[in-house]
């Protein structure tokens, strides 16, 4: 089978690839539609990052694609539903930065709360000035994380072994990690916390959820940092609380609009305010991010392939399916339609093939079913594949 990944995904990727068999194809830049469907022919997994569009055009095309890894956390450049429709099983990589933007958080804080950036500032421009007027430890700071799933929670875990007391807020009823205290509200957490940092993730209603009325209930001369998305946050109203005081500092990493490309313009209601750190969107981008990025998702579309294992994919039902040694897997992707399931048994049973193990999971459109059998007849393999339902049938040994 081949590979092609595009985008410069890290080498690991590469050689994951590689060592499971495959022949891979690497291209360092993105590709048009049109290179795209020219490159495709022949190709089974193909490895994007965030530049490379895949359309339904593209999908349509390429008639050989089985799977899709994106070697980012997004998945917007790739049309996930018809995606779906034809079985190509589309993965990302969710976690892999995770400690990366954590990391980044945690210097904020002490940045922010040291007032490093007006030191290093001073310094640059030949004034020496070592007033401990303002600055301060973090041990035994008040943090406040406003939505507690991967990143927020880690920062949890991270921010008490420096000795900060944790308060969390999220929607949903998260477990508590450590001594971390859950908020009942987020107003609660407002008037709690010294530092207050947001870890929500992108749903339409997060819109502009943080405005002036959030940073009014938050306790004067607190610190603010968004690492989430730009699009949560009012900055106007972000640069008044700062510019009155009521606001101590804040470090801001997403941004509503961003420049698409390295050396484009920025403008911010945010530059030029004293103790405001911003950071180009880089709170996931380390080397090891990019390394663990190539591990991931490289391991996904190998145990796709190899074994049928959908675990987390993103446009697919999800199925985690171990080796079965000697035995004959059927992967069947199906429209998900009553009845499906009894036909496809009762194809297998009329040709005396015994199953061995079975796993069913669908999702919106399309179902999966594996089945596990000691061996199969070609022609119930044709009779399975004729089915109206079928989407798309493989078997792995
Ligand atoms: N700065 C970067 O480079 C960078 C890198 C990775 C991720 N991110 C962003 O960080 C954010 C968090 O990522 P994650 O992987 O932890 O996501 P996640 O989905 O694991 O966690 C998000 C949490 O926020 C909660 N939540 C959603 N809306 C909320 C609200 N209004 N109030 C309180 N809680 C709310 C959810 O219930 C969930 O627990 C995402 O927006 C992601 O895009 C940024």
């Amino acid at each position: 089978m081949k590979a092609l990944l595009l985008e410069s995904v890290h080498p690991l990727a590469e050689s994951l690839l590689r060592d499971a068999g495959f022949e891979v194809e690497t291209r360092p830049g993105a590709l048009d539609e049109d290179e795209l469907i020219a490159a495709l022919e022949g190709v089974h997994l193909l490895g994007i990052r965030s530049k490379t569009e895949v359309t339904p055009r593209v999908l349509t095309a390429a008639t050989d694609l089985e799977a899709i890894g994106c070697f980012c956390i997004g998945t917007n450049q790739v049309a996930l539903a018809e995606a779906a429709e034809r079985g190509v099983v589309v993965f990302n990589a969710p976690f892999s930065n995770t400690r990366s933007v954590v990391e980044l958080a945690i210097a904020e804080i002490i940045v922010m709360a040291r007032r490093l950036t007006e030191k290093d500032g001073a310094l640059h421009s030949g004034v020496w000035d070592k007033n401990a007027k303002g600055s301060h430890e973090i041990r035994g700071r008040k943090l406040g994380i406003v939505g507690y799933g991967n990143i927020g929670s880690q920062l949890s875990v991270v921010a008490e072994m420096l000795g900060l007391q944790v308060y969390f807020y999220d929607v949903e009823d998260k477990l508590a990690l450590g001594n971390a205290k859950r908020c009942d509200s987020l107003e609660e957490l407002l008037e709690t916390a010294e530092v207050i940092t947001l870890h929500v993730d992108g749903r339409p209603g997060n819109a502009g959820f943080f405005g002036a009325a959030q940073f009014e209930r938050m306790r004067h001369r607190s610190l603010f940092l968004n690492l989430s998305r730009g699009f949560v946050v009012d900055y106007d109203a972000l640069r008044d609380n700062l510019e009155s005081g009521h606001i101590a500092g804040a470090a801001v990493d997403v941004f509503p609009s961003e420049p698409k490309k390295r050396g484009d313009e920025f403008v911010s209601p945010l530059q030029r305010i004293p103790n405001v750190v911003l950071t180009p969107h880089i709170g996931g981008s380390t080397e090891e991010a990019q390394e663990d990025i190539g591990r991931f998702v490289a391991t996904k579309l190998r145990d796709f392939v190899e074994r049928g294992t959908t675990t987390l994919t993103v446009n697919l039902p999800a199925l985690t399916l171990d080796g079965h040694p000697g035995d004959r897997r059927i992967l069947h992707l199906h429209t998900n339609t009553p009845g499906v399931l009894a036909k496809v048994n009762s194809i297998l049973a009329n040709h005396g093939v015994n199953i061995e193990g079975q796993l069913l999971a669908t999702k919106a459109d399309i179902g999966y079913v594996v089945s596990d059998v000691r061996d199969v007849p070609a022609a119930a393999i044709e009779e399975l594949r004729a089915l109206p339902e079928t989407i798309r049938l493989r078997v792995v040994e």
